[in-house]
């Protein structure tokens, strides 16, 4: 039986890259999508994660939208350093048809505290944005963190952040959300940029997708391309873009993606090392971990997963110009 999935994403790049992971996995039901802040505004977000079920197929996945900042501000504003990452329309300056549907009414809130009461154990949650929208999910109903699943995208546990040397982008736009997460729920597994960063994309594989000639294909292609080039600016030692938010995906479907280690985790939200996430020593030694972190990852076994799966999702969209043209011999 398919596992149930709730994504939470600020739809730029690679979320859009783990969403249509999750739309091509058959062990996967997508359930639904709640849409948060950070590369984007959540409207940005959500009207993107709506033109791209919509664009592959799937225009019954209900999407929900979440808070607008975090709960310890009063508003939230795209930083210039994701917008240089994700464009300012958050998929790479491509532009892609609106949805013919809208959000719906619910909160992604209620979405996701409903979700838990009515599917438990057979619900996982996979955020990959800041943590904003689950905390609000934990202080709203007092069995959800007992209850829920959660496999997120954030963090660094042993190498430095990449928005400070010591904060990864999701946790920094929230630290006490996501201190909060990690104090409180039972279950969540930390698939951070210790393991993200390993798992790298470059042209070479999006030349693949844009062969396919398909409107998904080119979208997947051209968007991932202007990632990989900001990655090529900021961190050219990697020789590739990270897939982070995929990752997430990719362990919800085969968790033997990647080696844990379970621990009880915290997020120092003072001074300098606001945004940090560390092992919290005064639960170093209960017999209950509540935290699994990745640590490990194979890597070519994911990359090879990523690729037969958004590849195979990609060509069943629409034949593009492109491919129109190529095919007429033009
Ligand atoms: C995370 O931050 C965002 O920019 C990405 O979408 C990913 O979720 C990586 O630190
Ligand atoms: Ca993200």
């Amino acid at each position: 039986m398919a596992k149930k999935v709730i994504l939470d994403l600020d739809t730029g790049i690679d979320d859009t890259l783990a969403l249509v992971y999750a739309i091509a996995s058959p062990e996967l039901e997508l359930i639904g999508v709640t849409g948060t802040y950070g590369n984007v505004l959540v409207d940005t977000g959500v009207r993107n994660a709506l033109a791209v079920l919509e664009m592959f197929g799937r225009p019954d996945v209900p999407v929900f939208a979440g808070p607008t900042h975090a709960s310890t501000k009063d508003s939230f504003e795209v930083t210039e350093v994701s917008a240089f990452i994700h464009g300012q329309n958050g998929v790479g300056e491509i532009e892609i048809p609106d949805a013919a549907r809208r959000v719906e009414e619910k909160s992604a809130v209620d979405f996701l505290v409903e979700s838990v009461r009515e599917h438990g154990d057979e619900l996982l949650i996979i955020p990959t944005g800041p943590s904003t929208t689950v905390a609000a999910a934990i202080e709203a109903d007092p069995g959800f963190a007992e209850n829920a699943h959660i496999i997120m995208m954030g963090g660094a546990l042993v190498i430095p952040g990449n928005v400070s040397p010591v904060a990864e982008a999701n946790v920094s736009q929230d630290p006490e959300a996501t201190d909060l997460l990690f104090r409180h729920a039972k279950d969540v597994t930390m698939i951070g940029l210790d393991v993200t960063l390993q798992t790298l994309l470059t042209y070479a594989e999006t030349a693949t997708w844009r062969e396919l000639g398909t409107v998904g294909g080119d979208f997947l292609a051209d968007s991932t391309d202007y990632y990989i080039k900001t990655y090529e600016t900021n961190s050219p030692h990697l020789g590739g873009c990270g897939l982070h938010d995929p990752l997430a995906v990719g362990v919800a479907v085969d968790p033997s993606l990647v080696g844990l280690l379970h621990t009880n985790l915290k997020v120092l939200t003072e001074g300098e090392l606001r945004g940090r996430v560390m092992a919290d020593e005064t639960r170093l030694n209960d017999p209950e971990k509540t935290a699994h972190v990745a640590l490990t990852v194979d890597v070519e076994r994911f990359l090879g997963e990523f690729m037969e799966r958004l590849t195979r999702a990609a060509r069943q969209t629409a034949t593009s110009e492109l491919g129109s043209r190529s095919s007429a011999g033009v």
